[in-house]
């Protein structure tokens, strides 16, 4: 839809940054935290680019009020981060380590003091070890029970000044590369398995939802979903039912059992036919139809383009977790659809696809079927930065990247999406699970690679200065 004039954001409009525990904190065993599955998985042998992890990360779990300060120096109006379960619970559950959550009281107190709205994320993949080794975490349902008591928990410390709750981050991706991939912990390969951790992951969601209903009486709760829009290769009808396909599989899938609490038919009926449906006990469907969310979360990064695929043809491949453009390959589910490359689309050095567009369908597809405003939870671009000799680092890509993002952003509030907010991914660098500490998304450099913590410095890169100009306009400077 083309405008005259693009309409003003809100005057509420949260403007934002996000990031999460395992990728920022550091601290891995500091003041009595337990471990979870990511301290663990990462000290395997070949499991992560370097064999990098997040022991010490960006220290931000000892230097969260300079960050803080950074954010309030730019005029950040929201922060979007997360809570390391083992920090609250070291065993999963049981007994409550009160240093860990005086650190989150003290972090939301700092943010408030500074006029930055506190988002929090519950869940963003770091399930404990403990749970994990008591009862296969997310594939049993005891783990329903003990998020339960672990989100209460934090609904109840936190809830007086906290509004804005994430529920669990990128559901989709951490049991799809958990349990499919194998390339995220467990490290399953088993299809089987990752249907029924993802339905039991669904009902712990719900219950929360419940929960939080009754302890957040004023709070707004959602799930952060990693939503990528699908496209057909060309109007030929088989590469258009191939995209149906995609999305119904990879997002209605997960995004309809949070909205109406029902799986959607064609997904069923395929994993039905092919021994793969999850589980269903009696209650299952009206607790998942009892918890509609607030708003849906969108993680944004990049649109996929599909065609056919046979039942003969191409399935899991290999990512590219190294930074080498080109060395991803296409990838399927045989009989429904497979990846081709978008001839109209550039893309990272990890071969994202680079699609400022692709955020405003994503928002208005969302906004369509799920009648629901939409938070942008995260939005950001992975690439390479240069640290020059005079300290800057001028990343006029990343400026690029989301300034064009933005744009679309208020293209979709024009056509009527009722977007509550932009987080970007992310405030600082930080990092990247399985790609080490090179693919950067921060405004804010930090002086570290995969070899070191070096001085973990913070420098402001020239991208920060661009984002400080955006909050202080309410939107795009020189822009219709
Ligand atoms: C989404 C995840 O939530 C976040 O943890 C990750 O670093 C970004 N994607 C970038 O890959």
């Amino acid at each position: 839809m083309e405008h005259k004039n693009y309409k003003a954001f809100p005057n509420n409009f949260l403007w934002g940054s996000a990031s999460a525990a395992y990728q920022i904190e550091g601290a891995w065993e500091q003041d009595g935290k337990g471990p979870s599955v990511w301290d663990t998985y990462t000290k395997q042998e070949g499991t992560t680019y370097k064999g990098t992890n997040g022991d010490v990360a960006v220290d931000h779990y000892n230097r969260y009020k300079e960050d803080v300060k950074l954010m309030a120096e730019m005029g950040l109006k929201a922060y979007r981060f997360s809570i390391a379960w083992s920090r609250i619970f070291p065993e999963g559950s049981g007994e409550i380590n009160e240093a860990g959550l005086q650190f989150y009281d003290d972090l939301v107190d700092e943010l408030i003091k500074n006029n930055i709205e506190p988002l929090i994320t519950v869940y963003h993949w770091d399930v404990p070890q403990a749970l994990m080794d008591k009862y296969g975490a997310w594939e049993s349902r005891e783990i329903i029970e003990d998020f339960d008591l672990y989100c209460q928990t934090l609904f109840n410390r936190y809830g007086d000044r906290v509004k804005y709750w994430v529920t669990l981050n990128e559901q989709n991706i951490f049991v799809g590369l958990g349990y499919r991939s194998g390339v995220h912990p467990p490290g399953v390969k088993d299809l089987k398995r990752m249907y029924e951790a993802n339905h039991i992951a669904n009902l712990a969601n719900a219950k929360v939802i419940q929960s939080f209903r009754k302890i957040v009486k004023d709070g707004k709760i959602g799930p952060s979903f990693a939503y990528s829009p699908v496209y057909p290769y060309n109007s030929d009808p088989k590469n258009i039912l191939a995209a149906e396909n995609a999305e119904e599989f990879n997002s209605h899938w997960w995004m309809d059992i949070y909205v109406w609490g029902k799986y959607p038919e064609a997904t069923w009926n395929y994993l039905e036919d092919n021994g793969l449906a999850p589980t269903i006990e009696d209650g299952d469907m009206s607790l998942l139809a009892d918890a509609k969310p607030d708003f849906m979360g969108l993680n944004y990064y990049q649109t996929t383009t599909v065609e056919f695929n046979p039942l003969d043809g191409v399935g899991e491949a290999k990512m590219n977790t190294s930074g080498k453009k080109g060395s991803s390959q296409d990838s399927g589910v045989p009989g429904l659809f497979k990846t081709i490359t978008n001839p109209f689309l550039g893309t990272t050095d990890w071969d994202w696809t680079i699609d400022p567009r692709g955020l405003r369908i994503a928002l208005r597809r969302i906004a369509n079927r799920y009648q629901l405003p939409v938070l942008i939870t995260e939005n950001g671009l992975g690439a390479f930065d240069d640290l020059e000799a005079d300290d800057s680092i001028n990343d006029d890509y990343r400026i690029d990247f989301l300034e064009t993002h933005v744009e679309e952003i208020q293209g979709a509030i024009s056509d009527g999406v009722d977007v509550l907010g932009y987080c970007t991914w992310s405030f600082t660098d930080l990092l990247s699970w399985l790609n080490g500490y090179q693919k950067r998304y921060g405004f804010v450099y930090v002086d570290r690679d995969e070899e070191g913590p070096k001085d973990l410095r913070r420098l402001k890169k020239k991208s920060y200065f661009w984002y400080q100009a955006v909050i202080k306009a309410n939107g795009l400077v020189n822009r219709k």
